[in-house]
């Protein structure tokens, strides 16, 4: 007997950070890039296969607080299963690490569904966002829920958490607020080009040091955050009636501002510029910042151009994806 269970990666087209204070961003999902888990019946415990980190877990040994321990034992009390499964659980995902592309929650969201079709359940979207949630926490600290959403609904999503996240009590403590998600349709699809600078970078860190710049100067970060959910309401806007081409300048400015957070790097801003000399639309870093990966809507005349230059620049991999 076996089940398999798979989610996509994701980016964030604009509204990071300022998404952790209350204002709104839009995510989508990237489907060139996905997480797989498989279960099999095997053996006499459940023993987790990492493919591409070349680890291989006894589900007993995890600490309850390692992020594929907490979600396996989250499902499991979920479906009211009391002991794992006597299985092999295969991992393998083609999302890079660490890079704002949701390589985290999206494992975590292809266990959930893997889990549940091996017992024959069905969780709504809703529940496996909530569940992929709370590991996130784990990772990430106060996240927003961005990435668990866009990923679990596999649809653009325009998100709002208008109650900030609290901190972490462990995967057992209280939910936070349901935040507001509107997955919605592309009326007109366009392209971005993704470029990997090839650094990883802990969203966690870059979302620390924005609350302590917004600390420190409460006015300043304010305005800031007002500004991108400004640009996130208007690019909501714009990609709904169809003019995703009128998209670039408002990508371009949240990268300044995301600077002015300090979230960029001198590798992030550098593809953005070569980006941009190469005729790309707009270009902003994408997810946490300080390396990772930065985006840029492109054209199909322009595709060609800003791929070559972004690798030019030194990025280490570009994708070109297709929103809608
Ligand atoms: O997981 P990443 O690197 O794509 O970043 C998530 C976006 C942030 O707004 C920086 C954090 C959050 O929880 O929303």
């Amino acid at each position: 007997m076996s089940a398999t269970g798979e989610a996509h990666g994701k980016i964030i087209l604009c509204g990071e950070h300022a998404v952790v204070h209350g204002r709104p961003a839009i995510a989508v999902p990237v489907s060139q890039v996905s997480a797989r888990v498989t279960i099999e019946r095997a053996g006499h415990e459940l023993v987790i296969d990492a493919r591409d980190l070349n680890q291989t877990y006894r589900y007993s040994d995890l600490d309850p607080n390692h992020p594929l321990g907490a979600i396996i034992r989250l499902v499991l009390y979920e479906l009211g299963e009391a002991a794992p499964p006597q299985a092999t659980l295969t991992i393998s995902s083609t999302i890079p690490i660490a890079s704002g592309l949701g390589s985290g929650a999206a494992v975590s969201t292809a266990i959930v569904r893997a889990l549940a079709r091996f017992y024959g359940h069905t969780i709504s979207t809703k529940r496996v966002s909530s569940l992929v949630y709370r590991v996130e926490r784990i990772h990430h600290g106060t996240p927003s829920g961005i990435d668990n959403t866009v990923i679990a609904f596999g649809r653009p999503v325009y998100f709002v958490r208008p109650s900030p996240p609290s901190v972490p009590e462990g995967i057992a403590g209280r939910e936070d607020p349901q935040p507001i998600i509107k997955p919605f349709t592309v009326a007109a699809p366009f392209r971005i080009a993704i470029a990997d600078t090839g650094i990883a970078s802990p969203t966690r860190i870059a979302v620390d040091d924005v609350r302590k710049g917004w600390e420190a100067e409460r006015a300043k970060y304010e305005a800031l955050f007002d500004r991108c959910a400004e640009i996130a309401n208007a690019a909501f806007d714009l990609i709904q009636s169809g003019r995703p081409d009128e998209l670039g300048p408002l990508l371009t400015d949240n990268h300044r501002l995301l600077r002015e957070m300090t979230v960029s790097s001198p590798g992030l801003d550098l593809l953005v510029e070569a980006a941009l000399r190469a005729g790309a639309l707009g270009a902003k870093l994408s997810g946490g910042g300080r390396g990772g990966n930065m985006i840029a809507l492109v054209t199909g005349e322009t595709a060609g151009s800003v791929e070559e230059v972004l690798l030019a620049a030194g990025a280490k991999r570009v994708i070109m994806t297709e929103i809608g």
